[in-house]
């Protein structure tokens, strides 16, 4: 059967940045992230699993996938024949839609359409925790743009000793990151080499319309990580053997957005998943069959697109690929002295990101938004060796932010991803004087427009 879907990217307001291995082996995101799904950022993409097939095919953008992202594409394609009990090939064709040629490279988006499309060619369950996992696999920030609006993303790890307890419904004072959720140090993780030019089938594109999805009943206290993340210090961790099948997640409520006609219930808002499964990496390549066994993840929309509408101003300052991909930077997070400090910060800054999005408050946002993003270039910067992703101009960009704000103008705040393009968030109101000021700073070659979006959604637009 032939499927495809559409979903976008999006823009994290608490980075997730680092893996580490958990004591089954597998590679766990290092903390909770909080993102906002783009619309104007999405990806388009068909599966269609063929036995006449003697090999995966994968195009993006009308090419042949380079082999890095082919390898990520077959991981996911991988877990889905397992689970459907398939051995078919498939055709892969993604189509990534911006508003402009080039600059924004995500991941998340591909691997999103991907992991929907997959699943529904196969057969299987398209509920968005189901989808989790198989999304993870491709790119660990793809599981956020599975909804729409506001994500919170808890790794698992939740429990003692890392086993993936039971996570108890939003209840007060849960932030979603215990005392579990601890940096382990050094480990023995191999670390591929760096190589340039990171593709997953990527980014952006189309209007799907309005979400279906219902607004959560947030529930105070509960931000994806509590005060008692602490530090270990070093350690050393082995990758081990896989262990056989992931498990299916609970089905705890309706599937991606429908616009694209796909029947389930409407009002789901909670994904929590097993993450269990070949090559469970956050993101990153892993030793064959590495990281099977239990686990748990949870991804929860904290407000719709309806409840707070947002713009991501992309000051594009370079639309060179990026030298070394977020997957590979991920394994280097360990090496710098700043990360437990990071790591700690992050009980305090996550409870204030999803306190302001509950509030609709761009100020309290804003100065967790920025704090988290330099937070993450330190860690970045003094990584051995050590990742500089920034241009002169993304310097201009946040100066000139500063500046807007510090002159009275309006409130407008900045993250950076992997790369020097700066993200800057705003209200739509507030978009097109803020849109004019960025537009005069040295370096900045187009200013691209993104708002908030709905999560991914299945299309009969299919690609071929
Ligand atoms: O999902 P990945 O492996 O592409 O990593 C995402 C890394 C950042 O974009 C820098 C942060 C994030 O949470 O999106």
């Amino acid at each position: 059967m032939k499927a495809t879907a559409n979903a976008g990217s999006n823009i994290a307001f608490v980075k997730y940045w680092g893996v580490r291995e958990d004591r089954e082996g597998r590679r766990q995101a290092l903390n909770p992230s909080v993102s906002m799904t783009l619309q104007k950022a999405r990806t388009t993409t068909t599966v269609e699993f063929d036995a006449s097939l003697r090999a995966d095919e994968c195009r993006i953008n009308g090419r042949p996938a380079s082999p890095e992202a082919r390898e990520r594409v077959v991981r996911v394609l991988d877990r889905v024949r397992e689970l459907a009990s398939i051995r078919a090939f498939a055709r892969v064709a993604s189509v990534n839609h911006l508003p402009t040629s080039a600059g924004v490279a995500s991941s998340a988006s591909g691997f999103c359409a991907l992991a929907l499309a997959a699943a529904r060619a196969a057969g299987l369950s398209c509920e968005p925790e189901d989808l989790v996992p198989l999304a993870i696999l491709g790119s660990g920030s793809a599981c956020r743009s599975l909804y729409g609006g506001f994500v919170l993303w808890r790794p698992a790890g939740k429990g003692p000793g890392g086993s993936m307890v039971e996570q108890p419904p939003v209840a007060q004072g849960d932030h979603g990151l215990d005392e579990t959720l601890v940096y382990p140090g050094p480990s023995t993780l191999e670390q591929p080499p760096v190589a340039q030019g990171d593709h997953g089938p990527h980014e952006t594109g189309g209007d799907p319309g309005p979400s279906t999805l219902e607004q959560p009943g947030a529930a105070q206290g509960d931000h994806g990580l509590d005060e008692t993340l602490v530090y270990p210090g070093p350690g050393v961790l082995e990758p081990r053997p896989a262990a056989p099948g992931g498990s299916k997640a609970r089905a705890t409520g309706d599937g991606p957005n429908q616009a694209g006609g796909v029947p389930g219930p409407p009002g789901f808002r909670r994904s929590r998943t097993a993450c269990g499964g070949p090559n469970l990496a956050c993101g990153v390549s892993g030793p064959p069959g590495f990281g099977a066994g239990s686990g748990e993840s949870t991804v929860e929309q904290l407000a719709t697109r309806e409840d707070w509408r947002l713009v991501d101003l992309v000051a594009i300052v370079s639309r060179e690929e990026k030298a070394v991909s977020s997957a590979r930077g991920h394994l280097l997070a360990h090496t710098s002295p700043l990360l437990p400090g990071r790591l700690t910060s992050l009980a305090s800054r996550i409870p204030q990101v999803v306190q302001a999005i509950r509030d609709r408050d761009l100020a309290l946002l804003g100065e967790a938004m920025e704090a988290d993003a330099l937070s993450m270039h330190a860690v970045m910067m003094t990584s051995e060796p050590p990742l500089i992703y920034w241009e002169p101009a993304t310097i201009a960009v946040i100066r000139k932010v500063m500046e807007i704000r510090a002159g009275g103008g309006p409130a407008c705040y900045f993250t950076i991803d992997a790369g020097p393009n700066v993200h800057v968030i705003t209200a739509p109101r507030e978009a097109g004087a803020v849109r004019d000021r960025l537009g005069d700073v040295p370096g900045v070659r187009e200013i691209l427009s993104l708002e908030t979006g709905p999560g991914a959604f299945l299309t009969d637009e299919h690609l071929f």
